[in-house]
């Protein structure tokens, strides 16, 4: 089996120190930094927004996952290009016109994602499955890390590797809210490819150990 990239979630990092964080995100074995970008609207909370990621992009070379949980986020694709993000992933619960934003992000150059809110069936992507090169699943209600995981997620990631897999679509799955060592072996074991963590990483003694521990799980 192999195993997952592990994309650590700043939402819990001490946002005054966030070049020291970034300094061991960079020594870690994490390959993306997963980035929560939240309006107020679509969540009830505001995290940060693109001068920040901007700023950010100048302290690693890793690759920048940003998670856009904002309302009409086709307004900003062009600028989230511009500052350096690499995966780009809309909710699907903003979007009239998805094939539209995954076309647009693609064609930019950048990766296209989709993320399901915990009530969104995964049965909504299948006429656009193929085009996809990542679905989210969030396993809490996005808004706020250090929530618990939603166990019905086991479900949402089988199904979507089955429809993965029958639409012959390169499309990676990740997992996103609750993450933690505990859990990961069996979100692994149901199909998930990119593991998504905030309070596990950012709250733990040793962040860079955590990321170990979730890169390489001890029940696999
Ligand atoms: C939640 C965000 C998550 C969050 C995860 O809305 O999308 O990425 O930071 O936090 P934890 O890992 O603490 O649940
Ligand atoms: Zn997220």
């Amino acid at each position: 089996m192999n195993h997952p990239i592990i994309a650590p979630s700043i939402l819990s990092a001490d946002f005054a120190n966030l070049e020291s964080t970034f300094h061991m995100l960079n020594e870690s074995e994490a390959q993306w930094i997963h980035l929560d970008v939240m309006d107020g609207n679509f969540v009830p909370n505001i995290s940060f927004g693109m001068p920040v990621i901007k700023s950010l992009r100048k302290l690693t070379r890793k690759v920048f996952d940003a998670h856009l949980m904002i309302e009409a986020p086709e307004r900003y694709i062009h600028n989230f290009k511009l500052i350096g993000v690499d995966v780009l992933t809309v909710h699907y619960e903003t979007q009239t016109h998805l094939n539209r934003t995954v076309d647009l992000t693609k064609k930019i150059g950048m990766k296209a994602g989709v993320a399901l809110n915990p009530h969104t069936p995964v049965s909504l992507l299948k006429d656009i499955i193929s085009e996809l090169d990542l679905v989210l699943i969030m396993s809490v209600n996005p808004g706020f890390s250090g929530q618990k995981f939603i166990e019905n997620t086991y479900n949402k990631i089988a199904e979507a590797k089955e429809m993965i897999l029958a639409h012959n679509s390169k499309a990676m799955i990740q997992v996103d809210g609750g993450v933690n060592a505990g859990n990961a072996p069996k979100i692994l074991e149901a199909g998930a490819d990119v593991l998504v963590a905030a309070s596990y990483i950012f709250h733990h003694d040793n962040p860079i150990e955590a990321i170990k521990q979730l890169k390489y799980p001890k029940i696999l």
